[in-house]
C-alpha cells in the first residue's frame, strides 16, 4: 500500500514525487516511456539545447565585428543533435538517479485509475495493480493540429519531430506563432533556413506584451523570416517537391516542411476519468486550486492537464509540490500564479510576469506603465545587443503587478521583476536598491526609477 500512487513522470509528476520524500511518503511513480516527460525529452530541455546551438552559430557569424576573426562557420547538424541527446539523455539518467535515491518505485508501464488505484499495463508485459491512499494525476500533454494538417512525421511535424530532425530543413513553414513557433523560428532563422510564420491573431506571442514582442519580431525580420500575423492558412498540397501552403486573399509558399505549433491538448483519455467523480472539461481536469485535489476525494491533478493554469513545466512543479504538501499535511498550501513567470527563449529573449496593460484594463485595474531600452545600457552596447526593452506595470499610486522584459538575459532578469509582483512592492521600494553596473539589469533599475516618477538617464 503506498501513500501516493503518481500517474505521469513529467515535472509534475516527478517533482510530486521528489518533494514527498520531504514527508516521508511512500511513493509510486508510473511512467510509459522514460522519465523526463515532455519538459525533459521532447521540450523546454531539448529545445533550449537547439536554440544555444543556434545562437553559438551567430555569434560566431557575427564575430569579425568584435575584431575576431575566424572563417566562415558551418553548421554540423549531426554534431549538434547528438550534443541535444547527450543533454537529455544525463538529465534523464540523474533523474532517474535521483527518484531512486529518494525511494521512489518507478513502475514502467501505461498507468490508469481503477477501483481507488491504479492499474498498471506494464513495459514488459502483464499488469500490476496498485494501492495507494491518495493518486496524482499528471499524464501532460500532446502537440495538437488543424484540420488538414495531418502530421506524417515527414513533411508535416510537430515539435515532437522537429527536436529530431537528422538535417537542417531549408524552407519552413510554422503554422501558430506562439511560444514554440517563436522559438523554432528564432533558431532556424539563425542556422540560416527560410522560414514563414502563420499566426491567426495580430501579433506573435499573442496575450504578451506588445512592446516586449516587437525586438523580437524585429530580429526575426532582419533573419528574413517572412512574419503573417492576422493570417489564416488554408489546406496545405502535399506534392514531391514539398508543401504548398495557401494562405491571405490567394498568396501561396512552397516549404519542405510544416511545423504544426498550434498549442497543446491535454492527455486525459483512456486513464479510467470516466469512473470517477472528477469534472473533465474539453479534456482538461478541473481541480481546486487550493489543494490541485480534483471533484473525487484523494484524487490529485498537476501539470499540462489542469484547467484554467498555464502549460509551464515549472507551474507544473509547483502544482506537484502543492498537491503534495495537502496530502502530507492536510493544509492548503496553493501555488501563487500571480507570479509565475513565462520565458519565450527566442533571440532575443521575451519574458514576462503577472499582468500586462491590457490584461490589468480587463481586469478593471488602473494601472501606469513605464518602460526603458536597451539602446542606452552599457552592458547591452557592449554585448551589441541593443534590441530589446524593459516595461514595469503598476497600480497608479500602488504596487507592481506586472512586468515584461525582452534582449539579452530577460529569461534571468525578469526573476527579480517576479519578487516586486509577488510581494506587491511599490515602485519606489524596488527602485531604493541599486544595481551593479555595467549590468544589462540596470534596465530595471532604470525604468524603477522612471516608474517612481524620478528618472535618472
Ligand atoms: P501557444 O498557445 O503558445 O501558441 C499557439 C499559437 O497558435 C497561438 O498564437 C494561436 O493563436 C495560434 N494558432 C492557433 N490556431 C491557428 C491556426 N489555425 N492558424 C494560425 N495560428 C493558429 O502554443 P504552443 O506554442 O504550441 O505551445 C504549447 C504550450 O507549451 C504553451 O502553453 C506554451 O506556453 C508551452 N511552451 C512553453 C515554452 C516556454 O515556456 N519557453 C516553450 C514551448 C512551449
Amino acid at each position: 500500500m503506498y501513500d501516493v500512487a503518481i500517474i505521469g513522470g513529467g515535472p509534475g509528476g516527478y517533482a510530486a514525487a521528489l518533494y514527498a520524500h520531504n514527508f516521508g511518503l511512500k511513493v509510486a511513480l508510473v511512467e510509459k516511456e522514460r522519465v523526463g516527460g515532455t519538459c525533459l525529452i521532447r521540450g523546454c530541455i531539448p529545445a533550449k539545447t537547439w536554440l544555444q546551438a543556434a545562437h553559438v552559430f551567430s555569434v560566431v557569424k557575427k564575430s569579425s565585428e568584435f575584431g575576431v576573426n575566424s572563417s566562415e562557420p558551418t553548421v554540423d547538424w549531426k554534431v549538434a543533435l547528438d550534443r541535444k541527446n547527450n543533454v537529455v539523455n544525463g538529465l534523464v539518467n540523474g533523474l532517474s538517479g535521483l527518484l531512486k535515491a529518494r525511494d521512489v518505485d518507478v513502475i514502467n508501464g501505461y498507468g490508469s485509475l481503477k477501483n481507488r488505484g491504479v492499474e498498471v499495463a506494464l513495459s514488459d508485459g502483464g499488469t500490476q495493480h496498485i494501492e495507494a491512499d491518495n493518486i496524482i494525476l499528471a499524464t501532460g500533454s500532446v502537440p495538437r493540429s488543424i484540420p488538414g494538417y495531418e502530421i506524417d512525421g515527414e513533411r508535416i511535424v510537430t515539435s515532437d519531430h522537429a527536436l529530431d530532425w537528422e538535417e537542417q530543413p531549408h524552407r519552413v513553414a510554422v503554422v501558430g506563432g506562439g511560444v514554440i513557433g517563436c522559438e523554432f523560428a528564432s533558431l532556424l532563422s539563425d542556422f540560416g533556413s527560410e522560414v514563414h510564420i502563420f499566426e491567426a491573431l495580430d501579433q506573435l506571442l499573442p496575450g504578451m506584451d506588445p512592446e516586449a514582442v516587437k525586438p523580437l519580431e524585429r530580429a526575426l525580420r532582419k533573419k528574413k523570416v517572412k512574419i503573417n500575423t492576422s493570417t489564416m492558412v488554408g489546406p496545405p498540397e502535399l506534392a514531391d517537391g514539398g508543401v504548398t501552403i495557401n494562405y491571405g486573399d490567394g498568396k501561396s509558399v512552397e516549404v519542405d516542411v510544416v511545423l504544426m505549433a498550434v498549442g497543446r491538448g491535454p492527455v486525459t483519455d483512456n486513464v479510467g476519468l470516466e469512473d470517477t467523480a472528477a469534472v473533465v472539461d474539453r479534456g482538461f481536469v478541473e481541480v481546486d486550486l487550493a489543494t490541485m485535489q480534483t471533484a473525487q476525494e484523494k484524487l490529485f491533478a498537476v501539470g499540462d492537464i489542469v484547467a484554467a493554469t498555464p502549460q509551464l513545466a515549472h507551474a507544473g512543479f509547483a502544482e506537484g509540490i502543492s498537491a503534495i504538501t495537502f496530502i502530507a499535511t492536510g493544509e492548503a498550501a496553493p501555488v501563487d500564479y500571480r507570479a509565475i513567470p513565462l520565458v519565450v527563449y527566442t533571440h532575443p529573449e521575451v519574458a514576462q510576469v503577472g499582468m500586462t496593460e491590457a490584461q490589468a484594463a480587463a481586469n478593471g485595474i488602473d494601472v501606469v506603465a513605464t518602460s526603458h531600452g536597451m539602446r542606452g545600457v552599457g552592458r547591452a552596447i557592449i554585448q551589441g545587443e541593443v534590441g530589446g526593452t524593459v516595461k514595469v506595470v503598476h497600480e497608479t499610486d500602488g504596487p507592481i503587478v506586472g512586468a515584461s522584459v525582452a534582449g539579452p538575459g530577460a529569461g534571468e532578469m525578469i526573476h527579480e521583476l517576479m519578487y516586486t509582483v509577488a510581494w506587491e512592492a511599490l515602485p519606489a521600494e524596488a527602485a531604493a536598491y541599486i544595481h551593479a553596473h555595467p549590468t544589462i539589469s540596470e534596465a530595471i533599475g532604470e525604468t524603477l526609477l522612471s516608474a517612481s516618477g524620478r528618472s535618472l538617464h
